[in-house]
């Protein structure tokens, strides 16, 4: 898909197809419609009249005006109340457009842009949120299907701008809109993929590929490596599997960027199984996507760099998968993570943990600026917040005033949690420093409590992702399955650091 912007008539126009923004209800919402010929107008006011089009959000219609004009289709879309547009009602509006003109042929689309269709005073929002839109409405995973048939789409979009508009910082949002979007669908693909193909030796091989493409480097941590620095909980988890971890190491350096990194790290499970501590069977094959935390960091490293944004930036992923075996790790076991600190095993289920400790001690080697890990980590965080968002957890002002605002310009949204010293008491073990679950009260307080002992002293923030990983109930640019949540805000968030 291809994105132009354009300075133009209407009467100039000329295209397969022009979609049509349009307000709810009040005619004087929509005084864009004045803009076309009085015929066509006159037919937009009698769909209004007759609540055919009423402008309401996710509503499309179709409409032939026939050949006087430079285009044959109008394709009115709502998008909702104006006083309520904000940066995801655009983004809503390209979703919701993309998928009304999904199977029909219009090689060539315009988009008629009216001044009103605007959120504060930077134009670029307008068009990455659009873009976003539009890219992560299309989105499908077509791999597995042996006979793929991709439904049509538009292979360009063309936006028409009003004249008073500065066309290159509105061109300079479709270049963001379309990184980021890229960036959110490559997470989304491999969340998707099964774990029989997206092995972590898969994982390990597309962030290769990746870190080639796009001008960073990527190091991959063989299980040999692993054992010399005494990576124990990533060994003891990958103990039940016949594939040999691997921890990915992604290093982007963007242009005047300081000397110490911000370091990402993505829970990199491609298949949790809950090992001998077994999961019940149903929904376990949701747990192919519990490398949703890997999947954010990888493309978000991606994003970074396609983005050549002016930052250090450090990938971690440890990656293997959760099985039980006779060589599994077991309850009881007492591991001691890389930073010396030993762990009772109370339940092999709470994996994700553990390898985090691992990476967590790992990236303070690098001595970063900042920690942020992504995991999707507990079931308890669905039961705190729903499948409406993530958790956060953090020891630092200036990462939660930086997450806060990546998460409401990605409108991914994400709620904090409290990393109190009460929560440290519940995960004393009798028998070692600590155990690795502390009860079924405050789960997902109790795990970010758990990983802030493999932080140190460094400004550190944890997202659980776990609720928002896979989308349930689709919407507008989300459709159901894998979410690739994380990508946006984090992406944002990188974008505002200095
Ligand atoms: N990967 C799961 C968490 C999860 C649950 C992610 C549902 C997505 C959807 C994690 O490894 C896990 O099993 N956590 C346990 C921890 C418990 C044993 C302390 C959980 O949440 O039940
Ligand atoms: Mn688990
Ligand atoms: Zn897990």
């Amino acid at each position: 898909m291809k994105f132009d912007s354009q300075i133009t008539k209407l009467s100039k126009i000329k295209t397969d197809c022009l979609a049509l923004p349009v307000f709810e209800s009040a005619p004087k919402d929509n005084p864009h419609l004045k803009d076309f010929p009085k015929a066509v107008s006159d037919q937009i006011a009698a769909l209004f009249k007759s609540d055919v089009v009423n402008g309401k959000e996710g509503k499309g219609y179709l409409l032939k005006v026939g050949g006087k004009h430079g285009f044959e289709y109008l394709y009115v879309q709502g998008v909702g109340k104006k006083g309520e547009l904000n940066h995801d009602t655009i983004r809503k509006f390209g979703g919701n457009l993309v998928s009304g003109l999904k199977g029909m042929k219009f090689k060539n689309t315009a988009i008629y842009i009216p001044k009103s269709l605007k959120v504060g005073s930077d134009l670029s929002v307008i068009s990455q949120m659009a873009v976003e839109g539009l890219l992560l409405g299309s989105y499908e995973l077509l791999k597995y299907k042996s006979k793929p048939t991709q439904k049509s789409l538009p292979a360009k979009f063309n936006f028409i701008l009003p004249d008073s508009w500065d066309k290159r910082s509105f061109n300079a949002g479709l270049k963001v809109g379309e990184i980021m979007a890229w960036g959110q669908n490559l997470s989304r693909d491999l969340i998707g993929h099964p774990s029989n193909y997206l092995t972590p030796i898969e994982m390990a091989k597309t962030a290769k590929s990746m870190a080639r493409k796009y001008g960073f480097k990527c190091e991959v941590l063989t299980k040999a490596q692993i054992q010399r620095l005494k990576m124990n909980c990533v060994l003891a988890v990958n103990a039940g599997s016949k594939e040999p971890p691997q921890f990915i190491i992604m290093k982007y350096k963007g242009p005047r960027s300081k000397e110490n990194p911000v370091c990402l790290v993505g829970k990199g499970i491609t298949f949790d199984s809950g090992g001998i501590s077994l999961k019940k069977a149903q929904d376990m094959d949701q747990m192919k996507g519990d490398m949703g935390g890997a999947a954010c960091v990888l493309a978000s490293v991606a994003v970074a760099a396609r983005l050549k944004l002016p930052i250090n930036l450090v990938g971690l992923i440890p990656a293997t998968d959760n099985l039980p075996s006779g060589s599994a790790y077991k309850p009881g076991d007492i591991l001691t993570a890389m930073n010396g600190k030993t762990i009772e095993v109370l339940n092999t289920d709470a994996e994700g943990r553990l390898i985090l400790a691992d990476a967590l001690s790992y990236a303070q080697r690098l001595k970063p600026e900042a920690i942020i890990d992504v995991a999707t980590l507990t079931g308890a965080a669905i039961v705190a917040l729903g499948y409406v968002s993530s958790a956060l957890f953090t020891n630092d002002d200036k990462l939660r005033k930086l997450l806060i605002s990546g998460s409401e310009k990605s409108s991914e949204k994400t709620w904090e949690l409290p990393l109190w010293k009460e929560y440290q008491e519940q995960i004393k073990s009798s028998i070692a420093d600590i155990k690795n679950t502390g009860g079924r009260p405050a789960g997902s307080c109790t795990a970010a409590a758990f990983l802030n002992n493999f932080t140190g002293k460094y400004p550190w923030a944890h997202l659980d992702i776990a609720a928002v990983d896979i989308v349930f109930s689709g919407g507008a640019y989300t459709p159901k399955g894998p979410s690739g949540y994380g990508v946006r805000l984090v992406s944002e968030f990188l974008r505002e650091w200095k």
